[in-house]
């Protein structure tokens, strides 16, 4: 028997016991013991649920308990989850965690303490809900050199765009219905505004180059400023809206351009279908050319299903540590006032002589039922600071908005 505790027992925690519960024919199949869920850390007490009677609330009883191999970390948040991670694993306790927030915080140093007691630090579940993305960008893609990620990393932001796009909703009333599905973050700002995001492309990419992408560095922009007419144009244009993570090498392969922001995404890229709650990473490598992986990036199950196959990973390899390459050399990143992409622009009463002045040769897009007054079109490539330079010279503009690709 393999004992375990889950600290946090929340939309993700809960998950986890349940799928152990259910599925538990299948684990003895892949794990040469049972996995028992001994303890449950939680500020409740959960009176009636069949795991009232694991249910503790001092951290202290898990940690002195020999039994114990393995936790399971669903508490979200900085703090007290790094000091309890900290703690078990210099007893020599893996740890698998959904907590993408301290994963892009104190990875490295997690994953050294781990390396240092012969234990493990795992969070498949930290990036893209459900995808195995974590695990394939540490075994599979090792031999590559990978040149791109794009990835739709945030599940609610998707959902709420997709309800906007297709049933012509309110933003409000979208993240309501995100958050009675159980995808939005309690605090939803974490989402809207690209933190989430943002913090899942800086583990993406400090897997990509094995040092520590800072998502602080990262330039970082929500969907607070889309609008339902920002669909119209794009549904003119055949193109979908999407938040996005990117992370691109730069010309010289010494460094990356990393970024999270909505982008206009053409129907010719396999990110353009990916709706709802899902989830999708594009990888390209220079050998294996695209690769995209797709799912549920949010919610109790699928999330639930990327922690256990970490449990499953670690109970299969007690007593050693599972290498992940990712130091805490910090990683610069290069200028983002360097990165070229295509606008798309809107403009308000404009002065049409100013546009390709200003902007050079554009393509104009004029759907039904825009704004009144409104002139609107795509530019060529433009680096960042020639776009601002750019605005600058006109008050015209109503927004903009990149181009993936
Ligand atoms: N709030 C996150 C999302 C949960 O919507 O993607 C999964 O990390």
């Amino acid at each position: 028997m393999i004992n375990i505790a889950i600290l946090g027992f929340g939309t993700v925690g809960s998950g986890v016991a349940e799928l152990i519960d259910r599925n538990i024919e299948t684990i003895r199949r892949t794990v040469p013991s049972d996995i028992y869920v001994k303890y449950i850390l939680d500020l409740r007490d959960f009176p009636g649920s069949r795991y009232q009677d694991r249910v503790v609330h001092d951290f202290d009883i898990i940690l002195n308990d020999p039994d114990i191999r393995i936790i399971c970390e669903t508490m979200g948040g900085k703090e007290p989850a790094r000091t309890f991670t900290e703690k078990a694993l210099q007893r020599g306790i893996s740890v698998c965690t959904s907590n993408k927030e301290l994963v892009a915080a104190y990875g490295p140093a997690l994953l050294r303490t781990a390396r240092q007691n012969g234990c493990s630090y795992l969070f498949e579940a930290s990036v893209g809900g459900g995808i195995p993305i974590i695990r394939p960008m540490n075994t599979s893609l090792t031999p590559e050199y990978i040149t791109d990620i794009a990835g739709i990393l945030n599940g609610t932001t998707n959902y709420i765009m997709t309800r906007m796009e297709h049933d012509g909703v309110s933003f409000e009333d979208a993240l309501r219905q995100a958050q009675i599905n159980g995808y939005a973050e309690r605090n939803p700002e974490a989402d809207v505004e690209g933190h989430d995001a943002c913090r899942k492309i800086a583990i993406l990419s400090s897997l990509m180059c094995g040092r520590t992408v800072r998502y602080e560095d990262i330039p970082c922009e929500g969907i607070s400023r889309v609008t339902t007419d920002d669909f119209l144009y794009a549904r003119e244009l055949g193109m979908a809206i999407k938040l996005l993570g990117l992370s691109r090498r730069a010309e010289d392969g010494s460094t990356f351009y990393v970024r999270t922001a909505p982008f206009m995404v053409p129907a010719s890229h396999p990110l353009h279908s990916v709706e709802d709650v899902f989830n999708a990473v594009f990888v390209h490598g220079n050998m294996v050319d695209n690769l995209m992986f797709y799912g549920r990036g949010a919610g109790k199950a699928p999330t639930a299903s990327a922690v256990v196959s970490d449990i499953l990973e670690e109970a299969r390899t007690l007593g050693r540590n599972i290498p992940v390459n990712w130091s805490d050399e910090v990683m610069t990143l290069s200028d983002p006032a360097q990165e070229s992409f295509r606008r798309f622009v809107r403009m308000k009463d404009a002065d049409m002589s100013e546009i390709p002045a200003i902007f050079g040769q554009v393509r104009y897009v004029s759907p039904e039922g825009r704004p009144e007054g409104e002139t609107a079109f795509i530019t060529e490539m433009m680096t960042e600071s020639q776009f601002d330079s750019a605005i600058s010279r006109t008050s015209s503009v109503v927004s903009t908005m990149r181009l993936l690709g």
